[in-house]
């Protein structure tokens, strides 16, 4: 049988981790052992563990779950992480990252991703970004995504200049659809943003046949989002044992073999899980380190999902 390239490339990681991580723009932080990825457009390089805020950080101010929150962003950065996405639709989400960043100083070691979401034109597009400056306590973010191709040319127009001013460092798209996959492929063909963010998990692959391909020849990074379904994948799996190779693997919950197959794609640069839960939130985080799985160990992870 004969491998894709991208078999070839993950059975050669897995093979000669040190030498080949290096030439596909990995790394490690010596600190923490989280594992790094190159952002193709400037070689800056990002932890492969991030967070999403989306249900987790719509809290109320002052809740227990607000108060659990700061854990989540203590751990968060303590293990190595830096990369949150949010955006101006996920409820009050912004304002209380904004809020538990700047209580807890942490803004200087954040890499914030938000979105130009749900507006219609450059004016409402740019009072919506403001607004979301003022929610974060920033003056400028790290990247800037026209969320779910939202009146795509105008908004993205709009994160060309504002990159060009200095209030974000990257240019993005997003959304969280299969059905999205073709015309995404069209946009990113055409646009070339520094980041694509997309679904993709064990049992959402559609990515692997154009999207994800097309990224990496294209040099763009990607963002994943719902690597776990949106919690939907730990129903499938209560009461299934690990795989009997996960320990050998470095894996030591279903959580961290579902992030582990995500990142195990070499076109993906980080996975943002979201979680309102201090110890899920260091269980996400253990998934950033050890070598990708190979194809071996991903085929035997979609049957056991199956
Ligand atoms: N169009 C878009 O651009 C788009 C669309 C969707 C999502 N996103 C972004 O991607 C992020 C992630 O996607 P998502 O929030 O939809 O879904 P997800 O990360 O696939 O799943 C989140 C769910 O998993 C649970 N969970 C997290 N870690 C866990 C663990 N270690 N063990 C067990 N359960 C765990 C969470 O519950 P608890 O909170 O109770 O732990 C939550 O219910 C979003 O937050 C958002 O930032 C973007």
């Amino acid at each position: 049988m004969q491998q894709s390239a991208a078999a070839a490339f993950v059975a050669s990681v897995y093979a000669h981790p040190t030498a080949a991580s290096a030439a596909a723009g990995m790394s490690a932080s010596a600190a923490t052992g989280m594992t790094l990825r190159e952002i193709p457009s400037t070689g800056e390089k990002i932890p492969v563990i991030g967070m999403g805020t989306s249900g987790s950080f719509e809290v109320d101010d002052g809740s227990p779950e607000y108060d659990a929150l700061r854990d989540v962003l203590r751990r968060f950065f303590a293990g190595g992480g830096s990369v949150i996405d949010t955006a101006p639709t996920y409820g009050v989400a912004e304002d209380r990252l904004g809020a538990l960043l700047a209580e807890l100083n942490l803004r200087p070691k954040a890499w914030i991703a938000t979105k130009l979401s749900g507006v219609r034109g450059r004016e409402a597009g740019l009072a919506q970004f403001n607004a979301s400056l003022a929610r974060l306590k920033t003056d400028r973010v790290e990247l800037l995504q026209v969320h779910n191709l939202g009146d795509l040319d105008t908004q993205l127009a709009l994160i060309r200049d504002l990159k060009a001013q200095g209030k974000t460092r990257y240019t993005g798209v997003t959304h969280y659809l299969e059905s999205s996959h073709d015309t995404l492929a069209n946009v990113i063909a055409k646009e070339k943003p520094d980041f694509l963010q997309i679904n993709y998990s064990v049992v959402s692959r559609g990515a692997e046949n154009r999207l994800l391909p097309l990224a990496k020849d294209l040099g763009i990074a990607v963002l994943i989002n719902r690597a776990f379904e949106d919690g939907k994948l730990f129903a499938r799996v209560k009461d299934k044992p690990l795989p009997a190779w996960a320990g050998e693997a470095g894996i030591t919950s279903w959580a961290q073999a579902f992030l582990r197959f995500a990142l195990s794609n070499p076109a993906v640069t980080a996975v943002i899980p979201a979680t309102g839960k201090p110890d899920r939130q260091s269980d996400n985080l253990r998934a950033g380190s050890g070598v990708s799985l190979t194809d071996k160990q991903r085929a035997a992870l979609i049957e056991a999902i199956g």
